[in-house]
């Protein structure tokens, strides 16, 4: 069928290689054309509409085209687009570390500024070394990272990454971290509740830093949900236990929340459920509303001050051309406003409620293991004979698109993780189109 979204996707195919895609898998599998968004609605060249269900990979928290976002860029626009941050400082990045420091309580106070969540997850990773070599202790140079993890796919961020698909054809040329068990609440007995997987695991971490406590810098951790690995889901009390452990062998906790700060898990970051803070905390993805590349790792004072010195060489030596670029700060502002204005927490648990309740019916579907949800989060996972597991993500993603819905599950985990910004109806529609989703691919599989 000619249309005018096909002579785009042909130019796209020839001339742009797309992330984490086998582009042959293109000769079968459509590309969606965008051309503009709204809402919660993104629309193709053909003027179709698609609920954009995930977000855009997580990132886009108040909809797309939001005017309050819109607005702040386009004054900041005529303001100042760009200006280095090395040896110049500028009103939004000042305004947004402020903002997050006390978003904190000041224990994080500190913050770097990047571009992306690969980049945040290796600026904490080489701060946490350089803050122990510049302790005297440069024997600790190890990192842990938990069973199926991923925080990235740059080389150092692969090495605290255990997904085998994203990390076993570069094995060769990474330098790996050693990997506890998954405190994953999937795991409970009969009879046990995810708090007695959590102690079981932090035995494992337990038994790690009792042998190599002396070597290891840091532990880097996903707080209550490791997304990428298919929104495998923990009990908070694994964090508190690993703020212990973490003290009590002097080694660095990182939180990783790329995908689950900004109030994804129900509160503005995940680690507070646990009533602990970390030494690093990554944020990326939905701190600029889904508008621009930008990342942050909030920092403690002790850290800081260990690398405040006349000595350049015991300086943080890291730095991206963009670090702290104005546009992306001034974004930041304004998704934070946008909290602030709308009782986003407050709102977002409702809205949570209510589409969980739409969901629950999944739960009698035979096909349908593990129906869970954390703050606006919710996934479930799909019983399939492995032949037809393997062809499940590209099917679904082709008939959720077919049903007016963005949705991409990871291998046959289902998962929404929608903008914060659904109406009811929305609401409705999203949990109606899902179901017809899923009774046509899972037909189409068996037959
Ligand atoms: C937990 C986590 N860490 C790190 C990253 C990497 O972020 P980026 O894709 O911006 O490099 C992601 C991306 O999905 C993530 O989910």
């Amino acid at each position: 069928m000619k249309n005018n979204s096909s002579h785009l996707i042909s130019r796209s195919l020839r001339a742009v290689w797309h992330p984490y895609t086998q582009m042959k898998h293109h000769e079968q599998l459509p590309l969606l054309a965008v051309t503009r968004g709204a809402g919660a609605w993104l629309y193709d060249l053909d003027g179709k509409r698609y609920l954009d269900a995930i977000s855009s990979w997580w990132v886009n928290l108040f909809g797309h085209a939001n005017t309050h976002i819109n607005d702040a860029l386009k004054e900041q626009l005529d303001t100042l687009e760009h200006a280095m941050l090395a040896g110049c400082t500028h009103e939004p990045a000042v305004k947004l570390a402020e903002r997050l420091s006390t978003l904190t309580g000041h224990v994080l106070g500190h913050a770097f500024f990047a571009s992306d969540g690969a980049s945040a997850v290796e600026i904490a990773l080489k701060m946490s070394f350089h803050f122990w070599r510049n302790s005297g202790r440069s024997c600790k140079r190890e990192f842990v990272c938990v069973a199926n993890s991923y925080h990235g796919e740059t080389i150092g961020a692969l090495g605290v990454t255990d997904i085998e698909l994203f990390k076993g054809t570069y094995d060769s040329i990474i330098r790996t971290a050693h990997v506890v068990a998954s405190p994953d609440a999937r795991q409970a007995r009969i009879g046990e509740q995810a708090r007695d997987v959590a102690i079981r695991a932090l035995d494992d971490v337990r038994r790690l830093f009792v042998e190599r406590g002396e070597q290891i810098a840091a532990l880097i951790v996903e707080p209550l949900v490791q997304c990428a690995s298919g929104f495998v889901m923990h009990d908070p009390s694994y964090l508190a236990g690993l703020r212990t452990l973490c003290d009590q062998y002097q080694i660095h906790w990182i939180a990783d929340e790329i995908a689950v700060g900004c109030a994804r898990t129900g509160t503005f970051f995940a680690c507070e459920q646990a009533n602990a803070w970390p030494d690093f905390l990554c944020l990326s993805k939905g701190i600029s509303g889904g508008y621009l590349p930008l990342s942050i790792v909030l920092t403690r004072d002790t850290i800081y001050s260990a690398f405040y010195d006349d000595e350049t060489a015991r300086g943080f030596l890291h730095s991206h051309s963009y670090t702290g670029n104005p546009l992306a700060c001034r974004a930041g502002l304004a998704t934070l406003e946008l909290f602030d204005a709308h009782d986003v927490l407050v709102n977002n648990r409702a809205k949570s409620d209510t589409l969980g309740a739409l969901l629950e019916p999944l739960r009698e579907h035979p096909q349908i293991q593990h129906l869970r949800r954390c703050g606006t989060l919710f996934a479930f996972d799909i019983l399939l004979p492995a032949a037809s597991a393997r062809q499940f993500s590209r099917c679904f993603f082709e008939c959720a698109l077919a049903n007016e819905l963005l949705l991409r599950p990871i291998d046959t985990t289902v998962y929404l993780m929608p903008p914060y910004i659904l109406s009811e109806d929305e609401q409705m529609l999203l949990a109606m189109r899902l179901r017809t989703t899923l009774t046509t691919v899972l037909s189409r599989l068996s037959g």
